[in-house]
C-alpha cells in the first residue's frame, strides 16, 4: 500500500506541530538553506537518535491529581522564564529569513517570556538585537585564536545587557556535513549551477535575500573577512583550546556562564570545577561527532555527577512538549530549542517562531496535566516507566 502523502498545512496558523512547520520551511527555502538547518554530520545517526530516543521513553501518570492550574514558570541561568525552555544559539538567522533573522527570534522569545541565546556568528549585531528586544539575552562564544576578539565581544555583550555567556566546547573542528558539500553551500551563498537552480525554485525567498543586506557575521563587521563566513571560522577556530582556556574565559566574565556541548560525567565535573553556573548537555544537534549517543541518554549520569552544584540545560531533538517533560523528569532544569524554532523562523519569520513556541508551551502544559503534575518541580524520575519486561 502506498504511504499517505504528508499533510501540508496551508499556513502557519494551520500547522499543528513542529513537523508541520518543518514541511512549510522545506517548501519555502532553497534546498541548500533547508539542508543547512535540517542536516547533520556523516550519516546523521546522532541527529535521528536525538529525536528517536525521546520517543522511546515511556511516561506514566498520577490519576486524579488536581491539575486545574498548571504552573510552568522557572528561572534559567538567572533569567526568569515563563516556561522551562529557551532559545538555543544558532548561526546566521537571516539566512533562514532574510527580513526577520535574529530580531524576529529575539522578539518572539520576549513575547513568549523566555530567554534568547545569540550565536557568536549571528547575522545581526548584539547591539541591534538588544535594541529590538528588552527580554533576557545570553551570548554564545568560542575561544577564538585571537583572544582580544573574544574579550572585545564579551565587553560588547555586557554593554548590550546580555546577562550570560555560553561557551560551546563541542567544535574543536567543524563536523562533516555532507548535505552542505553536495549543495555547494556557502555563507553568503555562492552562485553555481546547482545553487542558482535551487534558488530559482524558491522565488519568494530569493526576492527577500536579494532585497536585504548581505548575510554576514554582523558582530565582526569591522574586520576584513576573506573567504566568507566559513573561511573566517576556519581561520579563528583554535584546535589547541583546553579547559585552561575555559578557566581563562571564566575569569573574563563576571556574569552567568554555561558550558555547552557536555556529553560525559567527567566533563560535567570539569565544568562545575571551573565555576560554570550551568552544564549544557548537547551534541550540537548531531552536527559534530556522528554516532554520539542521544543527549537524553547521557543526561542521567551527568545529573548524578553534578549533584545540584550547577543547573543542567539539555538540547538535541526536542520537538514535542512531552520531550521537555521527559528531560525535566530525568533531571534537567530546562531544555534549549534549536531546529524546532528555526523551522518556524524559515516558515514565517517572527510569527513562525511565535507559533513554534506556543505549540511547545501548549504541548508541555497538556502533557503535565495528563501526567497529573501541575508544577515544574513535580516533574520527577518516577514519571518515567521502568520496563519489567524486555
Ligand atoms: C542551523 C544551526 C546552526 C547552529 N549554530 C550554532 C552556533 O552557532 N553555536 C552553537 O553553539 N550551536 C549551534 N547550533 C547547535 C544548537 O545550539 C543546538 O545545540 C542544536 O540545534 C540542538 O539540536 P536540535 O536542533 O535537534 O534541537 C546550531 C544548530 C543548527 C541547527
Amino acid at each position: 500500500m502506498a504511504a499517505a502523502p504528508a499533510y501540508m498545512p496551508s499556513s502557519i496558523d494551520r500547522a499543528r506541530n513542529i513537523a508541520d512547520l518543518r514541511r512549510l520551511a522545506r517548501a519555502r527555502l532553497p534546498r541548500m538553506v533547508f539542508d543547512y538547518i535540517d542536516g547533520g554530520a556523516d550519516d546523521e545517526v546522532t541527529l535521528a537518535r536525538n529525536v528517536m530516543r525521546f520517543r522511546d521513553i515511556e511516561l506514566i501518570w498520577d490519576a486524579l491529581a488536581d491539575v486545574s492550574t498548571i504552573d510552568t514558570r522557572t528561572f534559567i541561568l538567572g533569567s526568569a522564564s515563563a516556561s522551562p525552555f529557551c532559545i538555543g544559539p544558532t548561526a546566521v538567522s537571516r539566512l533562514f529569513h532574510p527580513r526577520g533573522g535574529e530580531i524576529a527570534v529575539a522578539r518572539a522569545a520576549y513575547a513568549a517570556g523566555i530567554p534568547y541565546a545569540c550565536s557568536t556568528i549571528a547575522s545581526t549585531s548584539v547591539e541591534a538585537i538588544a535594541a529590538a528586544s528588552p527580554g533576557p539575552k545570553w551570548f554564545q562564544v568560542y575561544v577564538w585564536k585571537d583572544r582580544s576578539l573574544v574579550t572585545e565581544m564579551l565587553a560588547r555583550a555586557k554593554a548590550a545587557s546580555f546577562s550570560a555567556i555560553i561557551l560551546t566546547v563541542d567544535v574543536p573542528v567543524a563536523g562533516n556535513r555532507e548535505r552542505d558539500y553536495a549543495n555547494d553551500f556557502a555563507i553568503p551563498p555562492k552562485i553555481t549551477m546547482r545553487t542558482a537552480s535551487q534558488a530559482l525554485a524558491a522565488p519568494r525567498y530569493l526576492w527577500d535575500l536579494l532585497t536585504t543586506p548581505e548575510v554576514r557575521p554582523a558582530n565582526f563587521e569591522h574586520l576584513r573577512i576573506d573567504g566568507g563566513l566559513i573561511g573566517f571560522i576556519n581561520a579563528q577556530f583554535d584546535r589547541a583550546v583546553t579547559w585552561d582556556d575555559a578557566r581563562w574565559l571564566r575569569e573574563q566574565w563576571s556574569g552567568k556562564l554555561a558550558i555547552k556541548g557536555i556529553a560525559s560525567p567527567p566533563d560535567a565535573e570539569r565544568a562545575v570545577g571551573l565555576g560554570a553556573d550551568a552544564v549544557w548537555v548537547s551534541n550540537h544537534g548531531g552536527r559534530q561527532l556522528d554516532t554520539a549517543p542521544a543527549t537524553i541518554d547521557t543526561l542521567p549520569a551527568i545529573v548524578d555527577a553534578v549533584r545540584g552544584r550547577a543547573e543542567i540545560i539539555l538540547d538535541g531533538g526536542v520537538r514535542r512538549g512531552s520531550d521537555i517533560v521527559k528531560a525535566l523528569a530525568l533531571g534537567a532544569n530546562a531544555v534549549a530549542l534549536g531546529r524546532a524554532y528555526l523551522y518556524g523562523l524559515a516558515a514565517g519569520g517572527e510569527r513562525g517562531v511565535a507559533r513554534a513556541l506556543a505549540m511547545l508551551d501548549a504541548e508541555l502544559r497538556l502533557t503535565m496535566a495528563l501526567c497529573g503534575r501541575a508544577k515544574i518541580d513535580g516533574l520527577t524520575r518516577d514519571l518515567i516507566f521502568q520496563r519489567a519486561l524486555p
